[in-house]
């Protein structure tokens, strides 16, 4: 038994992947979206596994984190898709990762950085087609930066990409819109460069629509087995990866009107016994969780009753349960029968799934499940 771990069943992450390459269209490669540790679930492994599925690129956002697995798959396109300072462009071209280009002083110093590093570096031109956040809003000024690219001895286009605002959002015609926008400029760019990869799915979008798969489909919270439209994963052939579990450290009995916790937010309505469990939100359990969630022991939902602390929660095991110190709970997975989801955690959180499994705090070790 363990205080806090995080069981990452590395298979579920090799099977989701495989199901997402099945699901895209003939020629589009499977790109794992592995930034922010792998949602949470260890980046290097959960990289390891996608390309044992069948994802044959890897993304990150930033240079740390392209560095950090780079070493590991040498031989494996590598995206970071976020913005580089100039420092973090040396770390990215130095980990022989592919870059995302929208300006062209951009352009120019990446060209440079190159050259002084021994280049070149293969880049990706960014088109925001509604996202509103990277990349560039003209057409005419992607295609030239993809031009510009093309003729710089010390880069490589290697594509041309956007990202989606509402493919989660089944009801917005955004998407349609976003995709109808990225279309011309995606054949524009192809067709003067026809091996730039364009690229505009993630999760939700490889599951909505084919027309979003292009060459490459960037997918992250999918591969994880956790559901792009916060619903029930199963419902999509996924699988979750992660389950977070600890151990009831002690038992008391309450009687009625006994408090649990900080700032005495839970009294018990009736004699009980509470468990305490030495997990807190210094693991990551967030504090938005008192008296809102429910922790599964015993193979039972117990409430998590009383304050969530840095190191510490209570549940209410009822006053007849049968459990003793060292039994095992979860708050994230699967016991017995019963199961919980981190939707189920998100929507308690009035947050998506991806906050939940990124937000375990590096405290809790991720362990092959
Ligand atoms: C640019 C970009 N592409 C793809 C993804 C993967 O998205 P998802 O996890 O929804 O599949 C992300 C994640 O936020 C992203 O920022």
């Amino acid at each position: 038994m363990e205080r806090a771990v995080a069981r990452v069943d590395y298979d579920a992450i090799r099977a989701n992947c495989t199901k997402l390459s099945e699901l895209l269209g003939e020629g589009a490669e499977l790109c794992a979206v592995v930034k922010a540790d792998g949602y949470g679930h260890g980046d290097v492994a959960a990289a390891g596994a996608a390309l044992a599925g069948g994802a044959s690129r890897l993304a990150v956002a930033t240079a740390v984190e392209a560095e950090g697995i780079a070493h590991r798959f040498p031989h494996v396109p590598l995206l970071t898709m976020g913005a580089l300072t100039a420092a973090e462009v040396d770390i990215a071209i130095s980990a022989r990762a592919e870059v995302a280009v929208w300006r062209e002083p951009f352009r120019a110093l990446l060209a440079e950085r190159a050259r002084a590093l021994g280049g070149p570096v293969r880049v990706h031109v960014k088109h925001d087609s509604g996202m509103g956040r990277l990349g560039s809003r003209d057409p005419g000024q992607v295609l030239a930066l993809a031009r510009a690219c093309d003729a710089d001895p010390d880069l490589e286009l290697a594509g041309v990409w956007t990202h989606l605002a509402t493919a989660d959002e089944m009801d917005s015609c955004f998407f349609e819109e976003q995709l109808d926008r990225f279309d011309p400029v995606a054949a524009a760019v192809r067709a003067e460069f026809p091996d730039a990869l364009a690229h505009a799915a993630n999760s939700a979008a490889t599951f909505r629509d084919r027309r979003a798969h292009y060459d490459m489909a960037r997918c992250g919270v999918a591969i994880y087995g956790l559901d792009p439209f916060q619903s029930d994963p199963a419902s999509r052939g996924l699988e979750p990866a992660l389950s977070l579990r600890s151990y009831v450290a002690d038992v008391k009995r309450f009687a009625a009107g006994d408090t649990a916790g900080y700032g005495q937010r839970w009294a018990a309505p009736a004699e009980t016994l509470v468990g305490v469990i030495p997990v807190g939100y210094g693991d990551g359990v967030r504090r938005g969780l008192s008296n809102n969630a429910e922790v599964l022991v015993g193979g039972r939902r117990r409430p998590l009753v009383g304050t969530i602390s840095m190191d510490n929660v209570t549940v209410d095991l009822g006053p007849d349960a049968d459990v003793e110190p060292g039994a095992e709970a979860v708050l994230i997975g699967a016991q017995g029968e019963e199961r919980i989801f981190a939707e189920e955690v998100a929507a308690r959180l009035d947050t998506i799934n991806y906050e939940v499994t990124c937000g375990i705090s590096a405290r809790v070790p991720r362990r092959a499940a």
